[in-house]
């Protein structure tokens, strides 16, 4: 039987011109990609992640000129938004050329595309010559995947080892999604914060951001997205004490396993029962390393992670937003 768990981007780049899935390393997160063209191969990720049909799916481009080409038209704005962050972070939501299909719109009249700045999701699209149609690579509504290792622990016995593949380009340096920019009104609306922060894209096109009105569904945003297993509580630092001391067990007869996401500055009340599941220096590291220890404690059945959000600038209104998400219906005890 064929390896799920490849390093080489030839093998990709085939198993895609096949028709497979392949699990693929962006700067943010892995993708699962499939041929953008191929209607089959792309209702495969919906069967894959377990998600809902009619969501739309990013189409990842090897160039912004491609990404032009799924689009019927590009205000300028977003081609000088485009010029300064691609390759990066940033996804465009366009109104859809004929060739983007209801396969990846969902159905709707707009297509999300996306130049990524990693160096094997860009060499498997200049080899393949086509566009690949990814959402982040994990089972619907759960955490997205930052190493290849997550990929394989949460699709692994769900993606197909003769036809699919899982190509390993290391860990992600952003650590959370793009930035979803709506582009097909006046302005631009942020449909979802990420490494492109909104003051970025208003210093880049001198126009103001607005949140999303709601016309366009963006179903990354719906708020009980990005959920480990564990309860999630978020928490001020000058709370924390209280919060770890209110904690009570999941099961009556053993003590709560309780695991802390904070800053390394943030110091931790003295108590066994506390894992510090990562201490990052500053709110790019808090990005980078927030998913892999949501899925450390759910690999570890920690019953809580209490996390003590970053500040809200720069990616911090990322960080925030997945906290937000993670924690929704569970337990934020921050004023609002
Ligand atoms: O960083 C990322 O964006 C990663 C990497 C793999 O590129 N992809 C990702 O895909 O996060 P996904 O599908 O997990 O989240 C993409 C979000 C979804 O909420 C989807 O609804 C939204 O983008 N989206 C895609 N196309 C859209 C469209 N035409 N209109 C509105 N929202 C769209
Ligand atoms: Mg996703």
């Amino acid at each position: 039987m064929a390896a799920l768990l490849i390093h080489r981007v030839e093998d990709a780049v085939s198993a895609l011109r096949d028709g497979g899935l392949v699990a693929l390393p962006t700067e943010t997160v892995y993708g699962l990609g499939a041929d953008a063209d191929s209607p089959t191969a792309v209702e495969r990720i919906y069967a894959v992640k377990g998600r809902p049909p009619g969501h739309p799916v990013i189409v990842h481009c090897a160039s912004a000129e491609h990404a032009w080409g799924w689009a019927s038209s590009t205000p300028d704005w977003a081609v000088g938004l485009a010029d300064e962050c691609w390759p990066g972070p940033l996804t465009l939501v366009l109104p859809r050329a004929p060739r983007a299909g209801d396969h990846l719109t969902g159905g709707q009249d707009t297509v999300g595309v996306r130049v990524s700045a990693h160096p094997v999701m860009h060499e498997v699209l200049t080899q393949f010559a086509g566009a690949i149609a990814a959402p982040s690579a994990n089972l619907f509504g759960r955490v997205s995947p930052t190493t290849a290792e997550h990929v394989a622990s949460g699709l692994g016995d769900r993606l197909n080892p003769e036809s699919d593949r899982i190509l390993d380009g290391g860990p992600c340096t952003v650590g959370v999604e793009s930035t979803i920019v709506d582009a097909t009104g006046g302005g631009p609306r942020l449909l979802r914060p990420g490494g492109i922060t909104a003051s970025d894209i208003e210093r880049i096109t001198g126009l103001s951001v607005t949140e999303t009105d709601g016309r366009i569904r963006a179903p990354g945003s719906l708020a009980s997205h990005y959920s480990p297993q564990a309860t999630v509580i978020l928490a001020e630092p000058d709370q924390l004490d209280a919060i770890l001391r209110s904690i009570r067990p999941h099961d009556s007869h053993s003590p709560p396993v309780i695991g802390l996401i904070a800053m390394t500055d943030v110091s931790v009340p003295h108590e066994a029962s506390v894992v510090r599941l990562c201490a990052p220096q500053n709110t790019a590291e808090y990005a980078r390393v927030l998913y892999a220890a949501l899925r450390h404690a759910d690999d570890n059945q920690m019953d809580t992670v209490v996390a003590v959000p970053p500040s809200n600038h720069g990616i911090g209104a990322a960080i925030n937003d997945r906290l937000r998400r993670a924690a929704h219906g569970q337990g934020d005890t921050r004023s609002p």
